[in-house]
């Protein structure tokens, strides 16, 4: 006898591999595919990935699944379809998207994203909600089949989205893998640290990216981690960047030239700032001694010390009088 579990799996496969098909040979699909190669993605790439398309329709999903001997409630316990309120008809969850199958760490699909076709539509990305077999916190994008090159590696690269998390495969980055626009969890951690200790965070270099990136950085390094930040330019994002430059420049530019936590953070609050207007050169320095007086170690404590002394010409003993200051006042 299978289990729910299995059932819900079960669903999930045959769904994506109809998805699938409904995006490369069908008419219905033609949009779809047309909108992800125009974005840049190729055939192989959307065979790869798996990436599907959801028809708009109300009851595909249900007629699709009844047919293959599914129940009503196996299905909306999968979170595929949704209950009509005060009534007892249902309603495919996902309608008119492109979808992205999401695999568990066995690459087993056991949710889906699905992305709006029209620039205006809302949610851009709807995603399964938690299910038996789906854990939003616990899944990292694509770790299923990044995990030997992690191991290769022995580094991960971190992604906020999809897109970007492909188009770095493309780029020959396949040791990547997505946290799908949340926060990096304690599960996620874990899952990696299993697997290596060496991490760049490659977000979108928007301000919401980077400072995400920032939170995400200091979990990880608390978590052992070392941990490196990548950045672009003109808060482009990984897959607008290798669209635009290309992979070579990816790798060279943004990858292997990914910044330490003090580095980024330095370039991070000079973002918008005129350092050579003394408002915007104190505050910038206020930032910097209040991100130092976090760092336990002496020896790295006094390279950032010794450097903001350089760049602004204040004693070595008038900063560290401050970072002290500031210690105390917020252990
Ligand atoms: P594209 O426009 O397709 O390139 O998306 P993106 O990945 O650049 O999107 P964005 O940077 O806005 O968000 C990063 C990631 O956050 C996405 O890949 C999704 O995983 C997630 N995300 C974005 N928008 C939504 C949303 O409306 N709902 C949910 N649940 N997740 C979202
Ligand atoms: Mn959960
Ligand atoms: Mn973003
Ligand atoms: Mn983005
Ligand atoms: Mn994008």
């Amino acid at each position: 006898l299978e289990s729910p579990e299995h059932r819900m799996i079960q669903a999930h496969e045959l769904l994506r591999k109809f998805y699938h098909h409904l995006l490369v040979n069908t008419k219905e699909g033609q949009e779809a595919l047309e909108y992800l190669l125009e974005r840049g993605f190729t055939r192989q790439t959307i065979d790869e990935f798996q990436i599907g398309y959801s028809l708009p329709s109300w009851d595909f999903t249900v007629k699709f699944l009844e047919k293959r001997g599914f129940s009503l409630k196996e299905m909306e316990s999968s979170g595929l379809i949704i209950k009509k309120e005060d009534s007892n008809s249902y309603f495919d969850r996902f309608r008119n998207r492109i979808m992205f199958p999401l695999e568990d760490e066995k690459g087993r699909t056991v949710a889906f994203s699905g992305r709006a076709i029209q620039p205006d539509e809302q949610p851009k990305y709807l995603n399964s909600p938690e299910t038996p077999i789906f854990h939003k916190s616990t899944v990292l994008y694509h770790f299923h089949k990044a995990r030997t090159f992690i191991r290769q590696k022995d580094e991960v690269v971190l992604f906020e989205g999809f897109a970007d998390v492909i188009s770095a495969t493309t780029a020959d980055v396949k040791n990547s893998v997505g946290t799908m626009g949340t926060s990096l969890t304690p599960q996620h951690i874990q899952s990696l640290k299993r697997i290596t200790d060496k991490v760049v965070i490659c977000f979108d270099s928007d301000k919401a990216g980077m400072e995400a990136a920032n939170r995400a950085s200091v979990a990880l390094i608390q978590s052992g981690f070392q941990v490196k930040i990548a950045l672009m330019p003109d808060r482009m994002d990984p897959d607008d960047y290798i669209k635009k430059y290309g992979g070579e420049k990816f790798r060279v530019e943004v990858i292997q030239s990914s910044l330490t936590r003090m580095s980024f953070l330095s370039y991070f609050y000079r973002q918008g700032k005129n350092l050579q207007e003394e408002g915007d050169r104190l505050t910038y320095i206020e930032k910097m001694i209040g991100e130092i007086s976090h760092i336990e170690s002496p020896v790295e404590q006094e390279l950032y010390v010794k450097s903001l002394s350089d760049e602004f010409n204040i004693q070595m003993d008038t900063l560290i009088g401050q970072v002290e200051k500031v210690r105390k006042s917020n252990p």
